[in-house]
Parts: structure tokens; sequence; C-alpha cells
């Protein structure tokens, strides 16, 4: 008779509200496919509570747990240590239990290079993002350690807008000196500049129920040779998806970033690859795509 082992490693989600956050039906759709007896909790942490979430965490061996809104900065004081992203952009979406330290890491921005990768190489490249927000300060980070050479902020309040360039421009530049970055207010359609290769949207515009909502953005400015990425990912296919590939340009939508990212988590987690088809797979059957 084989050993018998009724314990599942845990791992988690803590966010507030965390109700439709849909990323355990992409994590435990790779788990049954890796036959890891592993669970993903969604748990419902309110901000009161996050510091005594933390300690369960470590009092249940979780191996590790995601963070979500609104613990992504606030979670970093109950760390132990936070790897280079994270520490460079001040936010942690994914912790790791390192030989019983807990690891703060930042795999937003490396989800979305790595579906990125998948298509085109971001060394070398001009970049537009939109937003300013946690997801463009991730995406706009990872771009400049990845190679990318010129990051164009375009945001609607010009404080934050300001703030990550200033942040680009400050300890990014350290470690990536041919990196250049402007920032431009936005107001009216923005055209897209000649010589831009990857355009993105990373504020929340276009996210359910709001589905219809369009960027301030001239859509014929999109030429055939750009890469137009989207990081909403419910529902994928939102209007600038829609309206790029109908120009001829390379998408990558929201459930790509999402799947890039979960891909990382649980490598840091498991030691081990999962299979990225299964992880869209599980959220495509919540998504009804
Ligand atoms: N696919 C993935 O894996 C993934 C991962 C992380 C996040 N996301 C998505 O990314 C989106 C943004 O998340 P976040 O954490 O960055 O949020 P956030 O920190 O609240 O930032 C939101 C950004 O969107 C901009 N914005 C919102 N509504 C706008 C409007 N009507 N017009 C112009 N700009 C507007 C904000 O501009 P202001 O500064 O002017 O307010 C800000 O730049 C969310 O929808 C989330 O679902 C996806």
């Amino acid at each position: 008779m084989s050993e018998l082992n009724f314990k599942q490693e845990l791992v988690g989600c803590f966010g507030f509200p965390v109700a439709e956050n849909p990323t355990q039906a992409m994590i435990e759709s790779a788990f049954g496919a890796m036959n890891l007896d592993w669970r993903y909790l969604t748990l419902e942490v309110r901000p009161e509570g996050l510091q005594r979430a933390v300690e369960g965490a470590r009092v249940f061996g979780f191996q590790g747990f995601n963070c979500t809104i609104p613990h992504k900065v606030e979670v970093i004081q109950y760390l132990d240590g936070l790897g280079e992203s994270a520490e460079l952009m001040g936010a942690v979406n994914c912790v790791v239990n390192r030989e019983g330290r807990l690891i703060g890491e930042n795999t937003d921005g490396k989800g979305f290079v790595s579906s990125l990768k998948e298509i085109e190489d971001p060394a070398g490249k001009s970049v537009v993002i939109f937003g300013a927000g946690g997801a463009a300060r991730a995406i706009a980070v990872e771009m400049a350690l990845s190679g990318a050479t010129r990051l164009t902020i375009v945001n609607r309040s010009e404080d934050r807008g300001r703030e990550l360039v200033d942040l680009l421009e400050g300890r990014v530049k350290e470690r990536c000196p041919d990196l250049e970055t402007d920032f431009v207010p936005w107001s009216g359609d923005y055209s897209v500049s000649d010589g831009t290769n990857i355009v993105i949207n990373s504020t929340s515009i276009g996210l359910y129920p709001d589905v219809d909502a369009r960027l301030n953005l001239d859509v014929n400015s999109l030429a055939s040779d750009m890469i137009v990425a989207d990081v909403i990912p419910n529902p994928p296919k939102t209007r600038l998806i829609r309206d790029a590939a109908e120009r001829g340009c390379r998408v990558i939508d929201g459930l790509s970033m999402l799947v890039g990212q979960g891909v990382i988590g649980i490598e840091y987690w498991t030691g081990r690859t999962p299979d990225a088809s299964v992880m869209r797979g599980g959220l495509e059957a919540v998504f009804g795509e």
C-alpha cells in the first residue's frame, strides 16, 4: 500500500473584495494537469486583518499567496524581503515562501512581458503605455528591464503620470541607461506616432460591466505593423483589441497577461513549469469565451 497523505499544500489570494477574482480557476486547472494535490484559496482579507492573515499564512505553512487590491503595497511591511521588480515598483502581487522566509515578488509586468515575448522581443522597441496605476507601473518597469528603449506614458492625471516617469528616469534608468521616457497628459484623442512598435492599454477602461467604453485614441493612427495589447481580462476582446485587429495589428489580450503571471507564480511556488494552455482554458471556461 502506498503512503497516505491527506494534507494539501496551500497557496491563495488575499484581496478585498475578492469574490469575483477568477485566478483560482486558472491555477487549480494547472495543479490538476500537473498531478499536484495543491489548493489555491480565494480569501477575503480586509485591510485591518492583513497582518494577521500574513501570520496565518506562516502558521498554516502556505507555499505563498497572491495579493490583490488593496494589499499590494501594505503587505510589504509584513514580509521578510523583496525581489528586484517588487522593490523597484514598491508593490507585491505574489508572495513566495522560500525556506520559511516570505519574499514579495511582482509578476504582473513579468507576465505581460512573457506573453509579449511569444510574438516579439521588447528589446529596442518604442512603446506607448496608457495609464500610470499599478498595472502600468509594473509593465513599464519590466519593459524597461527587458530592453525597451523608449517609453511614452499617457495618463489622465498628471501627478500619477509624472510619478511613474520619475521612477523610470530615476532608479530604473540606473539599470537601463539607454532608456528614454516622456509623459503626455491625456486630453482628447491621442494619436500614436509613426515609429511606435507597441501600444498598451493599462488603464481600467473596458473592464466589465463598461465593456463598450472607448479609449481616447485615434484608432486610425494604429498601423498594421504595431502590436496592440490590453490588460483587461474580462472581457478579453475589448473594443481596443477589436479595433486593432481590424486594422491588421497583432494583438495581446488581458487573459494572456493573467496567464503569463500565473505561470511565473506557479514556477516560484512549485519549482515546476505549468501548461499555459490548460490555464487559459480554465479562464476561458469561466469567462465563457
Ligand atoms: N490581465 C492582468 O493580468 C492584469 C493584472 C493587473 C491589472 N489588470 C487590470 O489593469 C487595470 C488597471 O489596474 P490598476 O491596478 O493599474 O488600477 P489603478 O492603479 O487604479 O490605475 C487605473 C489607471 O486607469 C486610469 N483610468 C481609469 N479610468 C479612466 C478613464 N475613464 N479615463 C482615463 N484614464 C482612466 C487611471 O488614470 P488616473 O491616474 O487619471 O486616475 C490610472 O492610470 C484593471 O482593470 C485590472 O483589471 C490586469
